[in-house]
């Protein structure tokens, strides 16, 4: 659908005016920032996200709020904090998890035994679910060997672009229904409180680095990594954005590590050379 078919199929009952080009503007300002395709056809789902910060800032159409968040920088963050889709879920693709658990978990934890260093990162964590589940699924319910391990050279690092979403994830407080999906061997070992005010455990809380990153920008990252983690993020990217962030990527995973997309992305078959395809979107590094 072009953005005037996506505008006018509406019913005339938008708050604010929001013009085909203010469409075109927005998802202009987003793909030059973020990466993230904004078709015509998401002209609605652009005008929903945006709606409450035009109300919050007191301005009478989209075309206003584009001219303030072109020389507001905060509220610019906060248009692109609005715009991007958040959706995730402890244990979502969980094979992924029980893959690294078998294949990669106890080389790892033998590493981090004789005194050597191990370095993860969930790269676009969301809200938390994803590196948490990780943990989880890693560190299975024994508290105690968890924390002994856990004082090793051992770091996750979870990142995002969105300040919102690192926010909840720092805080680590779920609802009973956003945990539902964690296995109850694991959730009785970490998550505390009763009803729906549920948290993980600080121990996980404090094992995981959460930080404000682009993928699209400048990584301030020194390190490689034993696995990183890119899942259902590449899905709003073009294929030369999707090269080159999964090249970059592979540049900073250690050969013998491991790779995970999410279900519905493929690696660029330049960027695949240089992987093997062990099991569903998961691809080990073969070649540097
Ligand atoms: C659908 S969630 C996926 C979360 C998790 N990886 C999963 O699979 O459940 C996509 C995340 O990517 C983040 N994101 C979008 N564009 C980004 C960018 N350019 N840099 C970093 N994160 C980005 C969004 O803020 C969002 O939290």
């Amino acid at each position: 659908m072009s953005a005037a078919a996506a505008i006018t199929a509406r019913p005339p009952a938008r708050e604010f005016g929001f013009e085909p080009a203010d469409h075109r503007a927005i998802s202009k300002m987003v793909y030059d920032e973020l990466g993230i395709l904004l078709p015509d056809g998401k002209a609605q789902l652009v005008y929903g996200r945006l709606a409450p910060r035009v109300r919050a800032c007191g301005l009478e159409s989209i075309g206003d709020y584009i001219k303030l968040i072109e020389r507001d920088t905060d509220e610019r963050a906060r248009a692109f904090d609005a715009l991007t889709t958040n959706h995730t879920s402890f244990f979502r693709e969980s094979h992924h998890f029980d893959d690294f658990c078998e294949r990669m978990w106890p080389g790892l934890v033998e590493r981090l035994n004789k005194g050597g260093r191990v370095r993860l990162w969930s790269a676009a964590c969301s809200s938390g679910e994803e590196p948490y589940t990780w943990l989880m699924a890693a560190l299975g319910s024994d508290r105690a060997a968890a924390q002994k391990l856990l004082k090793r050279d051992v770091k996750l690092l979870a990142t995002d672009v969105s300040p919102s979403v690192l926010e909840t994830a720092r805080a680590g407080r779920y609802t009973a229904a956003t945990l539902r999906t964690v296995p109850s061997a694991l959730h009785k070992a970490w998550v505390r409180g009763q009803g729906d005010a549920l948290s993980v455990d600080p121990m996980l809380r404090e094992a995981i680095s959460f930080l404000p990153l682009n993928l699209l920008g400048e990584w301030p990252i020194k390190t490689r990594f034993d696995t990183i983690f890119c899942r259902n993020v590449m899905i709003y990217f073009d294929e030369p954005t999707k090269a080159r962030l999964q090249a970059r990527l592979a540049d900073r995973l250690e050969v013998g590590g491991m790779f995970y997309i999410g279900h519905s992305e493929r690696l660029a078959p330049e960027v695949g050379k240089r992987f093997e395809c062990v099991g569903r979107t998961a691809y080990l590094k073969v070649a540097a």
